[in-house]
């Protein structure tokens, strides 16, 4: 008879539960998930994943100063666009990233992570649009999503 494991919960509550419930079929539950693997530390993720995809999203509402005076840096090319589309999707994508098995810190880990899913489908959507109005406002309360983590797990 094989015993089957259903995945009702967060996949790591069902590792640890057929783990613990059905360890013959551990291999067979094991092979039945997708192979995902953290590749990097934490720190490592936050400063070369997420920091560089929400420093192209933040830029959009940025400006720098040199001696022919102050410029903003909002989209204006092509170009532009599409690095500010790459932020986004990567942000996109990397929160799936951030909820793999193990590294979450605790059970609401993903709502924080959904939060920040959230802000970077609509940065995407309105990239894809060329949207700037909408882009802006994601760039303004994108900090206050990371920063909400943050503070949640004591680290600002
Ligand atoms: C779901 C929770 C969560 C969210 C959302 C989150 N972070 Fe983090 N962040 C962490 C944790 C946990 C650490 C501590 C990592 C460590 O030092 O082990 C951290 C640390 C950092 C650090 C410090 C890394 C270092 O070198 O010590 C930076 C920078 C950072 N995050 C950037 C971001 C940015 C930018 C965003 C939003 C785009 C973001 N984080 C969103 C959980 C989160």
């Amino acid at each position: 008879m094989m015993k089957r494991c259903r995945t009702r919960a967060s996949l790591a509550a069902a590792l640890i539960f057929c783990g613990l419930a059905a360890s013959p079929s551990m291999s067979e539950t094991t092979q039945a998930l997708p192979p995902f693997q953290a590749h990097v530390d934490m720190k490592t993720f936050m400063d070369h994943v997420l920091t560089p995809a929400a420093n192209l999203i933040w830029k959009v509402n940025g400006s720098v100063i040199d001696t022919s005076g102050e410029h903003d840096l909002g989209p204006k090319t092509d170009d532009d666009w599409e690095n500010i589309t790459s932020g986004a999707a990567t942000l996109a994508e990397a929160t799936n990233a951030l909820m793999i098995p193990g590294r979450a810190l605790d059970p609401e880990w993903n709502a924080y992570v959904k939060k920040l899913a959230d802000a970077a489908d609509r940065a995407y959507q309105a990239a894809e649009a060329h949207d700037l109005k909408t882009v802006a406002d994601v760039s303004d309360h994108l900090d206050g999503i990371c920063a909400a983590c943050h503070r949640h797990y004591g680290l600002e």
